[in-house]
Order: C-alpha cells, then structure tokens, then sequence
C-alpha cells in the first residue's frame, strides 16, 4: 500500500495555503538481537517499505499547526512548549522532537505540519521513530540546521523518552534514518558504528505478522527490563571494575556466577549476552549465504526471549509456533520490545501462501484475534521527496 504524496500535498494546500515539502521515513523489523540495544549490545534491523510521511512548510510567528490525517485532526501550540504528560497526545512526539532540538541550540519557528502513514501504529513496527525521524529532517532542512545522522538518531531517541517515558535504545531511530534498500543494518550500539548485510530476497521473503493485540504493559515492562540489567552490570562490576554493560560479560561469566544472581537477574544476563552472540553469528550466516543457519539463530532467539527475558505472549507465541510448523520456513521469532506487536518470519517465497493461509485458519482460533500479515522489502532511511512524489 503506497501513500499517495500528491493526495498529501494537495491534503496539505487545501489545509494550510503554503506549498510544502515533503519527508518520508520507514518503520522497522528487527531481524535479530533484541533487548540488546540499551546493553550496548548488536542489533540487526531492517527499514521496510511501510512509512511515515510529513509535509511541512514554515509559517511567521511561533505557532506549530500540525494535522494528523489519519486521525482527521489538528493541534496548535506555541513552538517552545513542552511535552506536559508523556505518553498522552500524538502531538508529543512532535513536541518532543522540539524540545530536544532547542537541547542542541537549535530554535525552530513557527511552522505548519501534516502528517499520515502506512506504518500501522502501535504495532511493534516502529511507527513512532519513523514519525520522529521525518519530523526532524523536516524541520532541520525548513530552518537549515546542520545535524548529522547519528546525531539525528540519538536526538529522536530522546524525543521518545519524552514523549513517552519509555527508556528505549538507539535501533529503532538508527535504522529509520540510516537503513538502506536491499539491506539490513548491523549496529554496534556502544559506539554506533555500522555496516550493511545484503538480504536474500531473491530466494527469501520476510513475512511480518500483527498479532493486533492491544497495546498494554510493554512500557511498564520494557523499564523494568532495563531496570534489571543494570542490576546485573552493577553486579558484574563488583566482579571485574572494567565492566561498564552487558555487552562486556561473557556467556562463561554468567553461568559460573550464576549462584550468587538472583535468579531473574541471571535469566535476563543470560539472555542478552547470548543474544549478543547470536547476532554475531547471524551477521556471519547471512553473509555465507546461510539461510538455515540464520533460520535456527532466529528460533533461538525467540525461545530466548520466550523463557528468559519473558517478554513473549500467547499471541506472539502463537504466530511463531505456527510459522515453525510450515516448510520451507527458515525461522521465525518475535520482534520488537515484545508483549504483542508483531513477528518476523523468513521464508522460501513458495512457502508464503500456505503461512498466510495457516495464520488466517489458526491464529484466531487460539487467541480470539485476527492478525495482519505483510510481505515486506527492505528500504531506505529517511529521503526528502521531491516535487513530483519521487525519492
Ligand atoms: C523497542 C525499543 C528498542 C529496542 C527494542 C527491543 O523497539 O524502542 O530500542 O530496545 O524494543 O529490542
């Protein structure tokens, strides 16, 4: 489903009176190594072909007039005003963005703003680092502010804890502004150096599917998640000083010390320094042309996630277990911060209609709920459009 760009500049002349420029960024999959970017850790996500579009164009004075389309409705405030409730209105993620630009020295005016995507929203697939990134290169390239890309990811990361009080790492505003087509993105989250891995789409496909469970617990979670690593960094220091994340203890570390962790401390260490590993690994399969290999790692990692970081559900458990029984399915796992959200799947292209018939036939019998299912490709981070609806 492509947005329409001149529906949306025509949507926007009709609202505001201005011509507007247009920015688009992608939500995101992960394909491996999750609950792993706030332990400095390795991810390996993907920008798919699903985003969030802005049109934007600066008004005199200080009012924001932004337009939500998909919501048909609009908000105003004065530019410099802060988010006052997180985790409240849409608005927030703009407000946000506003906040921690003006953090950097730089002061945006007045501006008006529609916005709309294909991104569905609260699904797990990243809808609010897509809307951040759009955002912010909207509005640094209306008032030309110089921000680099790592520094433009870190900045919408920010604009995520304060719009939303979730303590969320780098990946997802990472990979919506520096993902590429054809490849997923292989982030060393301690010092945010990356390269790319080309995808095997041509004998592969990457099935997403939305458990469409409504959203409940995950923020609560996710805090509590890092909460408890932290306790395990703390712990390992006493060990050996040097120590800074989890990304600096070993699998053996874990396991010989294991008696002396509290036993969901030892659960949740072990997790993400197999995780860690398992990335590693995956990276290593993906470039040999390894698609079993990666298949397996896949597995591994939801069962990981399933029985030690516990962030797993029924719904995902379900989409998973129904994916591994189909062949000519690699792997599959759970993607994202968990709780619901949505699953990633890689499959021989054969294989597709017979998981999307399988999903459609079981999934609601054992949760009660109808799940979405995407066939995506993988896309670029953030790009300006251009008059005529092109990249
Ligand atoms: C959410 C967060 C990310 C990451 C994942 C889990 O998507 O925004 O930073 O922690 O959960 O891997």
């Amino acid at each position: 489903m492509a947005l329409n760009y001149e529906t949306l500049r025509r949507a926007f002349r009709a609202r505001f009176a201005a011509e507007p420029r247009l920015f688009r960024a992608p939500g995101r999959v992960n394909l491996i190594g999750e609950h792993t970017d706030y332990n400095d850790g390795f991810v390996l996500p993907v920008a798919i072909d699903r985003e969030i579009v802005v049109a934007m164009a600066p008004r005199p004075g200080s009012l924001v007039r932004a337009y939500a389309l998909d919501f048909d409705e609009e908000a105003h405030w004065p530019v410099d005003e802060e988010v006052e409730e997180p985790g409240g209105h849409w608005s927030n993620y703009l407000r946000g963005v506003l906040t921690v630009l003006r953090r950097r020295g730089l002061s945006p005016q007045g501006f008006d703003l529609l916005l709309a995507g294909d991104v569905p929203i609260g699904g797990g697939l990243s809808s609010s680092a897509a809307l951040e990134v759009a955002v912010t290169v909207a509005v640094a390239t209306t008032f030309e502010f110089d921000l680099p890309p790592t520094e433009l990811a870190q900045a919408c990361r920010e604009a995520e804890h304060l719009a939303t009080g979730v303590l969320c790492g780098i990946m997802d505003q990472f990979v919506a502004t520096l993902g590429r087509a054809g490849q997923a993105l292989f982030l060393d989250c301690r010092d945010l150096s990356y390269d790319f891995v080309p995808l095997p789409l041509e004998e592969a496909r990457l099935v997403i599917a939305n458990t469409n469970k409504p959203r409940a617990l995950v923020d609560s979670e996710y805090n509590a998640r890092r909460l408890t690593c932290e306790a395990g960094v703390a712990f390992f220091q006493k060990q050996r000083p040097e120590v800074r994340a989890l990304r600096d203890v070993t699998a053996e570390e874990v396991e010989s010390l294991r008696r002396e962790l509290p036993e969901v401390v030892y659960r949740r260490c072990a997790h993400v320094v197999h995780e860690n590993q398992r990335v590693l690994d995956s990276v290593a399969a993906l470039r040999a042309g390894d698609l079993a290999r990666f298949g397996e790692l896949m597995n591994a990692s939801h069962e990981s996630l399933r029985d030690w970081y516990e962030v797993s559900c029924a719904e995902l458990d379900a989409l998973v277990e129904i994916a591994w029984g189909i062949e000519g399915v690699y792997g599959s796992r759970m993607t994202g911060a968990g709780f619901g959200g949505c699953t990633v799947t890689l499959a021989q292209a054969e294989a597709v209609p017979e998981l999307e018939r399988r999903i459609r036939a079981e999934y609601p019998a054992r949760t009660g709920l109808q799940a979405d299912v995407y066939v995506c490709t993988a896309a670029d981070g953030v790009t300006g459009l251009d008059a005529g609806g092109r990249r």
